[in-house]
């Protein structure tokens, strides 16, 4: 199929690239740079442009005789969505909207969607499945929300068919090493953690040790970045092949506290790293962990790197080459 990619240059978007390729695609990716990388996508045309670019988004869909879409570009920090809401809105809302509208005028039919466990807010239940009441209690979770109830919309009306795809904490690195994850400034954990291994940081805070969990601190779903990229492949084909609109929870359906996360990161890199313990990080849940259920039973998913211990090796040999090399 031929795919337009939004936010193909970004971290998980990059990884999903690749997967398309290697499955045979072809690929347009569309990313405006904000937070991504040219030399992180390894194939396919790009193009650097914004989704407000409505004349750009239309003229990418007839030119380029796009057959499905999968969704990625958006604004992901849930602190900086707490102070800057309209940010998040604009961008992860509106803007998104002009995508649809160019699928719906030059008869685009797929959407895979990049949507987030954020959706839930504090869960109710364990592991979460999709059916989970929706709260968000940050505007980031909010706002792919929004999104999802207007695609449910253009599907009833247009008949645009969709799979939201709700990531738990994505992590790790491709195995073959040449992307990974590359943000700046760095917020999430276990790249936290590999830089304070490589001397890059001088200290790191666990936030919070006094959650009601197994060691009091927060217990996450971490899936490899790999193993989520292909959940894109199987969604786009699912869709492809007639499958009807979809949401679906993407992690392993394991927790690992915190804690847990250094120590093993601890026997990836071959010493102890040492953390501070700080305070609780203001709208972080003390637990969540999907059921992957649907999914797997659904379109055949598979995790190949379920093994925490494995996926913080891939970020590892990731983090010790020292991010993107611009002669590639
Ligand atoms: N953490 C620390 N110290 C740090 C960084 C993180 O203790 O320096 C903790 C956090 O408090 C949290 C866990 O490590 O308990 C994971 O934190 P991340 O920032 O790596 O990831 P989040 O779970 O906060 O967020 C991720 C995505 C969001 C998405 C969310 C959905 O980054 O975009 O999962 O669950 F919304």
């Amino acid at each position: 199929m031929k795919i337009l990619v939004t936010g193909g240059a970004g971290y998980i978007g990059s990884h999903v690239v690749k997967s398309l390729i290697e499955a045979g695609n072809s690929v347009v990716t569309l990313d405006n740079l904000s937070k991504g990388h040219r030399e992180a996508v390894l194939g396919g045309r790009f193009i650097e442009g914004d989704l407000e670019d409505s004349k750009l988004l239309n003229r990418i869909m007839a030119e380029e005789e796009i057959e499905g879409v999968i969704h990625l570009a958006a604004h992901s920090l849930v602190g900086e969505s707490m102070e800057d809401p309209g940010k998040y809105y604009y961008n992860n809302v509106a803007n998104g909207l002009n995508l649809l509208e160019a699928m719906v005028n030059h008869g685009v039919k797929y959407i895979v969607f990049s949507s987030t466990a954020a959706v839930y807010g504090e869960p109710e239940e364990i592991p979460i499945p999709e059916d989970h009441p929706t709260q968000p209690t940050n505007t980031y979770g909010e706002s792919k929300l929004f999104f999802e109830k207007i695609l449910d919309r253009y599907e009833q009306i247009y008949g645009l068919k969709y799979i939201s795809l709700r990531y738990f904490n994505a992590a790790g690195a491709d195995p073959e090493g040449r992307i990974g994850e590359a943000h700046n400034p760095e917020t999430h954990l276990i790249p936290i953690v590999l830089q304070k291994a490589l001397g890059q940081r001088e200290k790191f805070y666990i936030f919070g040790d006094d959650y009601p969990t197994r060691d009091g601190s927060c217990i996450r779903d971490y899936i490899h970045v790999s193993d989520l990229a292909r959940a894109h492949i199987l969604a786009i084909n699912g869709l492809a092949g007639g499958i009807d609109s979809s949401i679906f929870n993407l992690g392993n359906g394991e927790g690992y506290s915190v804690k847990e996360v250094i120590e093993t990161a601890g026997e990836v890199v071959g010493r102890e790293i040492v953390a501070e313990i700080g305070e609780r990080r203001p709208g972080d849940p003390a637990v969540l962990v999907a059921s992957s259920e649907k999914i797997r039973t659904e379109l055949g998913w598979e995790p190949r790197y379920p093994d925490l211990k494995t996926i913080i090796e891939t970020a590892w040999n990731w983090q010790k080459r020292g991010g993107f090399h611009e002669d590639e």
